[in-house]
């Protein structure tokens, strides 16, 4: 029997009584996609899964995102080209150096976003799976952007809801101080538009499309820009608005990255490996090429 548990009084749900090492049925999928569409963040505990298995999955749910946003010349650890390689460890599995390239780009994860709200089509949903978890911290975290837009005063909802915003990954992680990025990096990260305000297809409700990766606002100077993003980013990732998930080994937790935000916790990564990997499934088109 499937059940549907809510984790939180605003969103996220655990679901329990599958196995996902077979790929779903169209009615399992559907019911997935349900509740997602309600609860935006869904936790399936459980699941041992290899990458195969993830892969078969992942593809069962729609179309794959096909390119990573990384920053490496190194070689992809991971046996699929689509899957995101979410540790602390080198392409030999051993630990990263604390001064490695990856290590500092890969922190910009900390900074609350919306994954590939860089790229033309952004994501719709990402797929985490446990593989090797540290023995404390390494939370992840989710904010509720649809609550958050509910909660926002109409004079602040009329004056954001216009508006488009360029994100691209050298705005999150120059915000940590990085900037070392080669000229072919500067090229491939170029800021892309996104709305601001967006439509959840699968809910018809609101929600502030809102990322780490936004570094300005068009038709606004770029402070004045940025202190509102701030002030939005603040308000929607108050606690009330906030799940915190604990990670057990062989979770897999889907969310939706129209209407959440998330971020890292930290952990001891200099001493313990955590090792997650992340399926990601394509948006349907541009943000602004989709209804408003
Ligand atoms: C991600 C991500 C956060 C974490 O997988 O996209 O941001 O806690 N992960 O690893
Ligand atoms: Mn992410």
């Amino acid at each position: 029997m499937i059940t549907i548990t809510p984790l939180h009084p605003l969103f996220a749900a655990e679901m329990t009584g599958v196995d996902l090492r077979t790929p779903p049925d169209a009615a399992l999928v559907r019911q997935i996609d349900d509740a997602m569409d309600r609860f935006s963040v869904l936790v399936v505990r459980d699941q041992r899964l290899d990458d195969d298995q993830q892969m078969a999955f992942a593809k069962a749910m729609g179309p794959l995102e096909t390119t990573r946003g990384v920053i490496d010349g190194h070689l992809h650890r991971l046996k699929h080209a689509e899957m995101i390689d979410i540790s602390n460890l080198d392409t030999d599995d051993s630990i990263m150096r604390t001064d490695d390239r990856r290590r500092m780009f890969n922190l910009g994860n900390h900074l609350w976003h919306s994954d590939s709200s860089f790229k033309a089509t952004p994501a719709k949903h990402s797929m985490l799976h446990a593989r090797v978890i540290p023995p404390e911290g390494g939370n992840t975290e989710f904010a509720d952007m649809r609550a958050a837009w509910d909660a926002l005063p109409e004079a602040t909802q009329k004056l954001i809801e216009p508006m488009v915003c360029d994100h691209s990954l050298i705005y999150s992680r120059g915000l940590l101080g990085f900037d070392e990025f080669t000229e072919q990096e500067r090229e491939t990260f170029a800021p892309v538009p996104q709305r601001l305000v967006r439509r959840h297809a699968g809910s018809g409700r609101r929600s502030i499309y809102l990322s780490a990766h936004i570094g300005t606002v068009h038709g606004w100077q770029r402070p004045e820009g940025l202190c509102l993003i701030r002030d939005l980013t603040e308000h929607a990732t108050q606690r009330e608005f906030v799940y915190s998930h604990t990670w057990r080994l062989h979770d897999l937790v889907i969310w939706d990255n129209r209407c959440t935000m998330h971020r890292a916790r930290p952990f001891d990564d200099r001493r313990y490996q955590r090792d997650m990997r992340r399926l990601t499934l394509e948006d349907t088109a541009p943000t602004l090429a989709q209804p408003a």
